[in-house]
């Protein structure tokens, strides 16, 4: 990746005359079967751009609860666009129909605020890198048509899903107005993310991109690190996956609180609860064992997350330390 970025050709981006940007560009609408994407310097650009675009201020936007949109990006959508936001209460990240119907139940008055966009997470990070079924999704998706709502994905790990389920990412994210892939996650760039939609959103959203300051100049230098994952670290991310599986067994095998059914992709949650330790203790300790492992939204839940720097080796590690940290002796293999 490094030498593809030293070797990007480039150009004036803000002028569309950079062609590494318009080959990812290009590349990244076919690969999620829209019409057209652009390249921004964050996924929460994106999303607020999207949101910002297919709500008007004052309309109400849909979200799971725990959803990126609504936890992590400061209020944009309240910021940006002047939504209103309703989070819906989910399970593993994932809404129902009926809660996406009684939540935009037409109004009895004629002027009344109401919910105009649904946006959904998939994978979802909150709920531990769950995906959405395809079936699930339909029934949602279809019913969100039907009361007229607009249809936002933040598919910041969508390739995580699509592996996942063994599908062509745009089997998921062609049924949306408008779909964010993030390239710093998984598929391990620097920074950088996609917004992609019909060809009027994305003309619209460049408007938003200069607006919001993510108007660039030589970015073919990030975006060729981009097509450089697209060639080289999507059919890996499988590998990912397989490991995040094998260290959740072993911690599950060894005593700790961890579900290995509910690992779906690439993050393995760790409950600290049974175990009585508070999670600044539970960190520093695996800390001192030269472990990694995050905070989540969940105050006594951790996160483990495999990516393209966790080896095989790695995750045998990571499995004899942490039970061993966290008190749990370890149990022979
Ligand atoms: C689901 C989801 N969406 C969006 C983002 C935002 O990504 P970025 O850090 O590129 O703004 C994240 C980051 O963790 C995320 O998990």
């Amino acid at each position: 990746m490094r030498q593809a970025i030293a070797e990007a050709a480039v150009g004036d981006e803000q002028k569309r005359e950079d062609p590494s940007v318009t080959a990812l560009q290009e590349r990244v609408a076919a690969l999620l079967g829209q019409e057209a994407a652009v390249f921004l310097p964050t996924a929460t650009m994106a999303n607020q751009i999207a949101l910002k675009l297919l709500g008007r201020p004052g309309d109400v936007l849909l979200a799971e609860e725990t959803s990126h949109v609504l936890v992590y990006e400061y209020g944009g959508v309240a910021a940006h666009a002047g939504l209103v936001t309703r989070g819906l209460p989910g399970h593993a990240g994932r809404v129902t129909v009926a809660q996406v119907r009684d939540a935009a139940a037409p109004s009895t008055k004629a002027a009344d605020q109401r919910a105009t966009v649904l946006s959904l997470e998939d994978t979802h990070n909150n709920a531990g890198g769950r995906v959405w079924p395809l079936d699930e999704l339909d029934e949602v998706t279809r019913a969100a048509r039907e009361l007229g709502l607009a249809l936002h994905l933040d598919g910041a790990r969508l390739l995580n899903a699509a592996t996942a389920q063994g599908v062509e990412p745009a089997a998921v994210a062609a049924r949306f107005d408008t779909v964010t892939l993030c390239l710093s996650k998984g598929l391990g760039c620097p920074l950088g993310a996609l917004l992609a939609g019909s060809l009027d959103l994305i003309e619209r959203a460049w408007r938003e991109k200069h607006l919001f300051g993510g108007a660039m100049r030589q970015a073919g230098i990030v975006a060729a690190a981009g097509v450089y994952a697209l060639d080289h670290h999507v059919d890996r991310l499988a590998e990912d996956h397989e490991r995040a599986r094998r260290l959740a067994g072993m911690l599950a095998a060894a005593g700790l609180p961890v579900e290995p059914e509910q690992v779906e992709t690439n993050f393995v949650q760790l409950d600290l609860a049974p175990l009585g330790i508070e999670r600044d203790e539970a960190l520093a300790r695996l800390r001192d064992a030269g472990i990694g492992l995050s905070a989540t939204i969940h105050p006594r839940v951790l996160r483990a997350v495999t990516h393209l720097g966790v080896t095989d080796e790695d995750v045998e590690r990571a499995g004899a330390l942490v039970p061993r940290a966290l008190g749990v002796p370890a149990r022979a293999a």
